[in-house]
Formats: C-alpha cells, structure tokens, sequence
C-alpha cells in the first residue's frame, strides 16, 4: 500500500505534474474533474535540498522565463508558498497546495469534483477545503480511487443525482501504477481505460532507470490507440552519465517523471510542450540536491 498524503510535495516531480495539469485543466475547464490519488489539500512548506530545487527555485526563476511567468501555475501557487530566505532563521513557511486544491480553486462552481484516497486525514482536509471554497459540487471519497472514479463516470450507485455532463479530466496520479484493489484496475490500466473511451487524461509517472524514461507513455500505446501526449523529463548530471537515480527518495541524476495526456486538445499540448521547455531552460546547469552540477532534459512524444 502506498504511503499517506504525499511526503513528495514540492519536490521537481511535483512541480511539473502540476505545471501542466494546472495548463491542462485551466485551458479546458472541465465541467467534472476526479483525482483517483488526490492527497491531502495542502502540506506544511519545509525548506530542504528537494524543496530548493524543487518549488523555491521554480518560484526565483519562474519570473525571468515568459513561459513559466504566465504558467497558470505560477499564479496559483504563488499565493500558498512563502519562501523566506535561504541560510539559518529563515524557514520557508505557508504551505504548498496539493493538486486538487490547485484544481479546486483554478475551477471553482463551474466544476463537480471528485476525489479519491485511502488516507482518512488527506479525506478530512479535502472536506474541509472543498466546504471552506464554498463549492457546490463535491464529494471526498475514502476508497480505491479506480473503482469510484470509474463508477462516478457512469453514473452508477451514486445517491447524489448524476454528476453533471460535460467534459471531464481525471488526474491520476499513483505512488504504485501497477496496484489493484480487488475486482478494480491498476492506475495504469485505468488510464489506458479512461484514455478510449475519450474522458480527458493526466496521468503522472515516475522512474529511477534512465532506460525507463518515458515508459507510462510507452505502456499507454499499447494499451489504447487514442492520440497520446507525454512530456518527460529526466534529471542529468553535466557528464550525462546515464546512472540509475533514486526516486522517492531523493532527486538525482538518472530520476526521471512526466505526464501523459489524452483526449485534450491541441493547445492543451502547445501550452504543455512550451512550458516544459521552458522549465529544462530555467533549470540548465543547475546545483542539484546532491551538490552535483546537472540540468533537466525535457522531451515530448507524441502518437497524432
Ligand atoms: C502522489 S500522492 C497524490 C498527490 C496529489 N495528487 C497531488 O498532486 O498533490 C498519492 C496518494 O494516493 C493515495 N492512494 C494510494 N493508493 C490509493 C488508491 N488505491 N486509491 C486512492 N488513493 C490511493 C495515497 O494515500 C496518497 O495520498
């Protein structure tokens, strides 16, 4: 079982999931947005090596490159993050919002929401966060978020009355793509799912082999035969050593995570490919957690 919350908050993976779901949603403004992995609304900022890299630098060099300066992202969180200043006494406070916060307050009542985790305290919070919106429509829901998000898209069991139509996007975002609850799909096959039979998609995907690079993208092509998006990025030393990282644990050269899209619309995937772009620019020769000098390399794919 995957862990409570995310204890990987801020970190580089963080910021470009939400990078380009925050492009993603802001440009469509689904009518119904669900999460099968929401986390908890928002997290305690810290300020440490990952964090540093991570939403702290995005926040210092964000400003100076146009794509990132007019991300929807940056707007959204910059309200949230109070950075401080790096060195002793200076903690970073405030909190980083987690995705479907970012979602709850990019989209507000246009929207019907639903979000999915197993942790009951991520549950408590969305609650709260969703009632404190002032949002209309919403349910928090404690269980496989494959199971209930499929069953919310049909309709079906549901005492509420059927959620709205109108476009949906489902974020997926797994710790383990490969989990099944019993009688339920794993993330990724969920995904591939949700992919043919046209619901908008943002799956998010991590590796730690940088022969594994961009393999969610690779699994979904086979799996549907929709058009497909996906932006990667892989962390690199300046040596472009090709060493195996250690995601989850800490953001070294050989990690690697993207996004995969489907059934968004072309300037869902312009404004995507342009801000991943941008963000491997703003990060070019960059101190990464360990010390070491390395860069992001971004590469998009793409099945037309
Ligand atoms: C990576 S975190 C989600 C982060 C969040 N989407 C964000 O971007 O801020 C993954 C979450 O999935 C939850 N989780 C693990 N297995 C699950 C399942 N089968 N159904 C629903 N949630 C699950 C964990 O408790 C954890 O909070």
């Amino acid at each position: 079982m995957g862990g409570m919350a995310n204890r990987h908050f801020g970190k580089i993976s963080d910021v470009w999931k939400h990078v380009a779901l925050m492009e993603a949603i802001g440009l469509v403004a689904p009518g119904r947005y669900a999460e099968t992995h929401a986390g908890s609304a928002a997290y305690p900022m810290v300020r440490d090596s990952e964090r540093e890299f991570g939403i702290l630098r995005f926040l210092e060099v964000a400003p100076h490159h146009p794509a990132l300066a007019g991300s929807r992202y940056l707007a959204a969180v910059t309200p949230h993050v109070r950075p401080g200043q790096a060195g002793h006494g200076h903690e970073a406070t405030g909190t980083y919002p987690g995705s479907a916060l970012l979602a709850m307050t990019a989209l507000g009542n246009g929207c019907s929401y639903l979000f999915c985790d197993l942790d009951p305290h991520s549950a408590t919070g969305l609650r709260h966060r969703a009632a404190g919106l002032g949002l209309r429509h919403w349910q928090v829901v404690e269980a496989d978020g494959m199971l209930t998000v499929r069953a919310w898209l049909d309709g079906a069991g549901s005492q509420s009355p059927r959620p709205a139509r109108g476009t949906a996007i489902v974020h997926i975002d797994p710790f383990d793509p490969h989990a099944r609850a019993p009688g339920g799909l794993s993330a990724l096959e969920f995904a591939g799912h949700l992919a043919t039979s046209g619901t908008g998609l943002v799956y998010w995907y991590g590796c730690d082999e940088p022969g594994e690079h961009a393999w969610a993208y690779r699994e979904l092509y086979d799996l549907t035969s929709v058009s497909l998006w996906c932006g990667d990025i892989m962390v690199t030393d300046t040596g472009g050593g090709g060493s195996p990282g250690d995601l989850g644990r800490a953001t070294t050269p050989g990690t690697g995570f993207g996004v995969v899209l489907a059934n968004l619309p072309p300037h869902v995937v312009t404004a995507c490919t342009a801000v991943g772009g941008a963000l491997a620019s703003a990060y070019t020769g960059v101190a990464l957690p360990g010390g070491t000098r390395g860069s992001l390399v971004f590469t998009s794919y793409c099945r037309p």
